[in-house]
């Protein structure tokens, strides 16, 4: 197991603490050796188990297991939705629903997995800047742990479950005058400064190394077999390159064969990757101020970004940007065609799906998955704006009786 960077390729020992490439400043990937999986790995077990993180324990990143921080995440349904495959044209569609990790978001599977290495480095202080859902696991998760969790919020732009959580959980919250790219670029610099304080923003290596656990989740749930598509959403761009990651390791070690097309989708109005990925392009242009009803991916300077041109584009997917009109519009359909609960950033993938079935990119023979990542009450406030206003009735029997029709 070493660190290895995405950019100059140069490798680092695993042991030492760090966030990006010493030599380039390009991002770092944890990268395993078959062998040193193959020798962790019963995969008899691995075929009879109910899914979950630690399932797959041989391809997670950690030296000691005694100090394993977890609240049993991973493991949540794939729902198969035949009336939303039939209105948007693919042969199969699953939904990966990350809304039923233990706070609601698909990031718990890489928190269980940053945090645990925040216990093994020593720290006893953990940071990160967040739309939100990263804010709310990993409060939860330091406080499992027993570490001192500070938090940086774009003042006023995160959705109330989330900041409800943070706090709750006992994190010390800091609501930033300023975007979450400046409240990230701010804490990175903590970080480098204070060796004291572990950095669990996603340009932190080992918390992608939770995430790519949806990928081994899909396989194994659908019998080792991979989807033609999966379908993310993207805002700093760590969990689509995660995902892949996972599809990767997969294929390599042959548990299930194969890498499906991996497929982006972002709000027009927060769309850099989108937009390098339709222009053809190798770096992308950092979007000043990012607008989307949908705060968890409302992002302009994905620190990511790299990963995920990779992911997209060495896949053979594709990325395409939906409004906030089609966001709701697919939020409703999950709702009320599934009955799956997402926040709108997770609609996203299901609006992205249906307007590139439309387009002919999606073709109507294929089996695809999009991953919900987080629980529709993480913003419970937009829910209401967008949805029908209760009516109001008298407490009388006869009233509501003509009411109802
Ligand atoms: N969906 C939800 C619900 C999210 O909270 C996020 C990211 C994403 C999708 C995008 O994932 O960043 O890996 O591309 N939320 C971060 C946060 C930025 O701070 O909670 P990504």
């Amino acid at each position: 197991m070493r660190y290895e960077c995405i950019e100059c390729g140069a490798n680092f020992d695993i042991k030492e603490r760090l966030y990006v490439c010493p030599r380039c400043k390009g991002l770092l990937e944890v990268e395993f050796d078959v062998e040193e999986i193959e020798e962790k790995l019963d995969r008899r077990r691995l075929k009879i188990q109910a899914p979950s993180v630690w399932k797959y324990r041989a391809f997670m990143p950690i030296h000691d297991d005694s100090k394993i921080v977890t609240l049993n995440e991973g493991g949540t349904p794939l729902y198969k939705c035949d009336s939303i495959a039939k209105e948007v044209g693919v042969r199969e569609l699953y939904v990966k629903y990350e809304g039923a990790n233990p706070t609601g978001s698909f990031k718990d599977r890489g928190m269980t997995v940053g945090v645990t290495k925040a216990l093994e480095f020593g720290v006893k202080t953990v940071a990160c800047a967040s739309t939100g859902n990263t804010s709310a696991s990993l409060a939860a998760y330091a406080a499992k742990a027993g570490l001192k969790c500070v938090v940086l919020l774009p003042s006023g732009k995160v959705a109330l479950g989330k900041l409800a959580q943070a706090i709750m959980h006992g994190a010390q919250v800091i609501s930033v005058m300023g975007n979450f790219d400046e409240a990230l670029d701010i804490v990175c610099r903590v970080c480098e400064k204070r060796s004291d304080i572990y950095l669990l923003n996603s340009v932190n290596p080992f918390r992608p190394q939770g995430q790519k656990s949806i990928g081994f989740e899909i396989a194994d749930q659908m019998g080792f077999k991979v989807p033609d598509r999966v379908v993310v959403p993207m805002g700093n761009c760590a969990n689509i390159w995660a995902i892949y990651k996972g599809f990767k390791e997969f294929d390599a070690i042959e548990i299930a064969e194969g890498i499906p097309m991996m497929t982006g989708i972002q709000a027009i109005g927060a769309m850099p990757i989108v937009d390098a990925i339709k222009r053809g392009l190798d770096k992308f242009v950092p979007v000043k101020k990012p607008e989307t009803i949908a705060t968890a991916i409302r992002i302009g300077n994905p620190v990511n970004g790299p990963k995920a041109i990779r992911a997209i584009r060495e896949s053979g997917g594709a990325a395409e940007a939906v409004t906030d009109e089609e966001i709701i519009v697919a939020q409703k359909m999950l709702a009320r065609m599934e009955g799956i609960g997402v926040e709108a950033a997770s609609a996203s993938t299901v609006a992205g799906l249906k307007k590139l079935v439309a387009q002919g990119v999606v073709d109507a023979d294929e089996c695809v998955v999009c991953v919900a990542t987080g629980h529709m009450l993480k913003d419970p406030e937009e829910v209401v704006r967008v949805s029908e206003v209760p009516t109001e009735a008298p407490a009388i029997y006869e009233e509501i009786v003509k009411l109802i029709g």
